[in-house]
């Protein structure tokens, strides 16, 4: 009696001084922790009680040492069965419900709200703002205190798109497009995290959502639509960045020196050895990496950008083509 007492004192206070969840940044995230915290608390309800019938069981109900007989037969129990079935059906059907009102609640978005398209493929984050002359990112920008609601949908396999900070997860499937709807509450840099098992490179499949305010994300759309705006071979450059192809790839015209895709200041060697003419090379080779992947760089790692607006496309293109021609 007096242990149990001390080991609840101290689960309690592990409870209580612990900071079990992540920030709060979005105004769907209050309904979500209701939600989280009535489950763990039913949970934890049942998990007492059952710890607390089976511990004070053994020693009343143990074998004694000279006791060799046969326990009395049982033949169940009406009353405690409706108990048991009664007690988790109203619990089952509290949770549904809870849950059901907060899904409601936060798929609300409201008017004047921005959407913004996901796109998920093995294994890369992709957003595309239709409103704003599709520009493309690699990171999710987003204002502080507008509702966005997201698009999600998925190029190959399911992916889920989860914001802890943000609370609400979301599948994306192939196929079809699901939404999330997300009113940021605090400025700040969040993972974006997928949370559905989608190939070797799940892990690594991550970015981050941005939140800005208001006239610094207007400030940002300003200068990414005016960079877009520019003649191909320097909008090109601004796709370039804005898709993460530095994270990959070696670019001298866009100081990018990363090792793991073949350096892009060799595409025309590349493309005489694929036997393809350059720029169908390498518009080929964004939106369907694998149609051609060069001896020594490992197949299937390269996501296709086969959702690029076709303007971003051909300035990537062009820029591509006359900074790996300047390079030579
Ligand atoms: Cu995408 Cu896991």
């Amino acid at each position: 009696m007096g242990l149990g007492v001390v080991i609840g004192a101290g689960a309690t206070i592990v409870a209580l001084l612990v900071r079990w969840l992540p920030p709060k940044a979005s105004e769907e995230r209050y309904g979500i922790d209701r939600v989280f915290w009535f489950v763990t608390a039913v949970s934890i309800a049942i998990f007492a009680f059952v710890r607390a019938v089976i511990l004070s069981s053994v020693p009343k109900f143990r074998v004694r040492p000279d006791d060799d007989s046969d326990g009395p037969p049982i033949h169940g129990h009406t009353g405690i069965e409706i108990v048991w079935t009664a007690v988790p059906a109203v619990l089952v059907t509290a949770i549904s419900v809870i849950s059901g009102v907060v899904l409601v609640q936060n798929d609300r978005a409201g008017t004047g709200h921005m959407n913004v398209n996901v796109t998920a493929r093995q294994f890369e984050w992709s957003f595309t703002y239709p409103g704003q002359g599709n520009l493309t990112s690699a990171q999710l920008y987003l204002p502080r205190g507008r509702s966005v609601e997201l698009h999600l949908t998925a190029l190959d396999v399911i992916h889920s798109f989860w914001v802890p900070e943000f609370g609400q997860k979301q599948d994306a499937l192939p196929g079809q497009e699901t939404k999330l709807v997300i009113t940021p509450t605090k400025v700040g840099t969040y993972p974006v995290i997928c949370t559905e098992l989608c190939g070797l490179g799940h892990a690594l499949m991550r970015t981050t959502a941005i939140v800005m305010t208001p006239p610094d994300f207007d400030k940002w759309l300003r200068q990414q639509k005016q960079a877009l705006k520019a003649p191909p071979g320097q909008a090109g450059k601004t796709v370039f960045a804005n898709n993460g192809c530095a994270s990959c790839h070696a670019l001298k015209a866009a100081a990018a020196t990363g090792t793991v895709g073949p350096d892009l200041d060799k595409l025309p060697a590349y493309a005489k050895q694929a036997g393809k003419p350059l720029e169908a090379f390498v518009k080929e080779s964004i939106v369907d990496p694998n149609a051609y992947v060069q001896p020594g760089f490992p197949k299937s790692v390269m996501p296709p950008f086969s959702t690029l607006p076709k303007d971003q496309l051909d300035a990537l293109v062009k820029f591509l083509i006359t900074s790996s021609k300047g390079g030579k």
